[in-house]
């Protein structure tokens, strides 16, 4: 029996989607544990292209159950939507979804928080998405928020809601921010959209821990990655919640305990979006052309994702703090036509050379990567499904990467598609699936 955590080792966008699109058929549950509907998670089934937000991206799988855990925070109009959606494109998702009574609910006046706080003078400008995520964390962490069940006791979640609205009335009075909001119609609409989720709503924990009980297999799916994780990334410039894998637990339920592995992705390369700091950053051509070749805009906001090479220390932190078992690197064809590759082995912060994880943004800004640099291997990868059959000199890349970080890569994806993938043989990820 194996529980298992699959989550970005980077800063998002590590193609998370496809992986956990792809291990799903070995699982009977997908569990989602953290973030909302900042997370983009794309998946190519054929020539179809879904982008999942809030839906685990096991829910493509029938059969598989899909929850969304008590960790996550739901924009119910951003749910249904996405139920919509799937329903149109022939996957009707209400036998296979189950949502946390526990999880916290996103109202629209949330994203006037937020927009309020990014445009703050002397505040640092995180460039979030912009989906009311942080604010509505913070009401959950203020003891103030609304959870789903409190949508159901139509008296309790009336004065809950007025409480809350009254509060941000007075916040926008406060920063003098005159948008237009009829607090009675979100809550109108609020107990429409709850009538219509209550039959996918229950203890999912109890759901979780029940299946595991019975010998079911749960594949907890993390969004964002590690740097953006609220304690351990790169903070201010982070989302609001635990994106590592300690939030598996507290944000489904199930114990530490219940858990036997973590699987860590990571592009070949590496990305961010949003402001913040980012050593490996290559502002020129070069990272024109990753931007280009692995179709680098972001899956929710559209934003142009800021590209750069592989970063060792990085990596090594992030390996660290999740205790990665095994790597699955994605996007290795994005670097086919690349003459020459550099990685980040070090940096240089201060005179000194180190391969530690400084805990300030300001400092992370100031260090120099040292790069090594390995040659390319000229010749296409795509769809390649075995790892003897990669070019010498990718293999030769990966097996750097491996070295370097200490960290096993048990897989590799060499394109979109479920089929386009490696899973090396003897290595602890095909152990961990099996
Ligand atoms: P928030 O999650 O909307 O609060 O945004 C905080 C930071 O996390 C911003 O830099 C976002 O660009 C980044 N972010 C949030 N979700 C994702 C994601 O799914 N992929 C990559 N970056 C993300």
């Amino acid at each position: 029996m194996s529980n298992v955590i699959v989550l970005g080792a980077q800063w998002g966008d590590e193609g998370k989607g496809k992986v956990v699109d792809l291990l799903a058929e070995r699982f009977d549950i997908v569990a989602r544990y953290q973030g909302g509907h900042n997370a983009g998670h794309t998946v190519f089934i054929g020539d179809r292209k879904f982008v999942l937000k809030l839906i685990p991206s096991g829910v493509l799988r029938p059969g598989v159950t899909a929850v969304i855990g008590n960790g996550v925070v739901i924009d119910l109009a951003a749910l249904l939507q996405e139920m919509d959606a799937l329903k149109a494109a022939g996957f009707d998702v209400t036998g296979q979804l189950r949502i946390s009574n526990r999880a916290h609910v996103i109202f629209p006046f949330h994203r006037l928080v937020e927009k309020m706080s990014e445009a703050r003078e002397n505040r640092i400008p995180i460039g979030t998405t912009q989906r009311g995520i942080g604010p509505c964390y913070e009401d959950k962490t203020g003891r103030r928020g609304i959870r789903v069940a409190d949508l159901f006791d139509p008296e309790a979640f009336r004065a809950l809601y007025d409480t809350l609205a009254e509060d941000k009335r007075t916040l926008a009075e406060t920063f003098k921010l005159h948008e237009p909001i009829d607090y009675a119609q979100i809550r109108h609409q609020t107990e429409q959209y709850a009538a219509q989720i209550r039959p996918l709503v229950c203890d999912t924990a109890k759901l979780l821990n029940g299946a595991i009980a019975q010998g079911k297999r749960v594949l907890f799916e993390g969004a964002q990655g590690t740097m953006l994780d609220v304690d351990h990334g790169t903070y201010p410039f982070v989302t609001s919640s635990s994106a590592t894998a300690g939030g598996a637990s507290t944000g489904t339920g199930v114990p530490p305990t219940k858990i036997s592995g973590v699987i860590g992705v990571s592009k070949a390369y590496i990305t961010r979006v949003g402001s913040g700091p980012f050593p490996t950053e290559s502002d020129g051509a070069a990272g024109d052309l990753l931007r280009r070749e692995g179709n680098e805009f972001g899956a929710v906001t559209g934003r142009p994702r800021r590209c750069g090479w592989f970063d060792v220390p990085l990596l090594g932190y992030t390996a660290m703090v999740n205790g990665f078992d095994t790597l699955m690197i994605t996007k290795l064809d994005v670097l086919d036509q690349l003459e020459e590759i550099p990685v980040c082995v070090r940096y240089r912060l201060s005179g000194a050379e180190t391969c530690e994880m400084p805990a300030t943004y300001r400092a992370l800004e100031a260090v120099e990567p040292v790069y090594e640099t390995l040659p390319g291997w000229r010749c296409s990868t795509r769809g390649i499904d075995r790892f003897e059959k990669l070019p010498d000199r990718a293999k030769a890349y990966l097996r750097f990467l491996e070295e370097r970080t200490g960290v096993e890569i048990g897989g590799v994806s060499t394109g979109p598609e479920r089929n386009e993938t490696i899973i090396r043989s003897g290595s602890r990820m095909e152990r961990l699936l099996a």
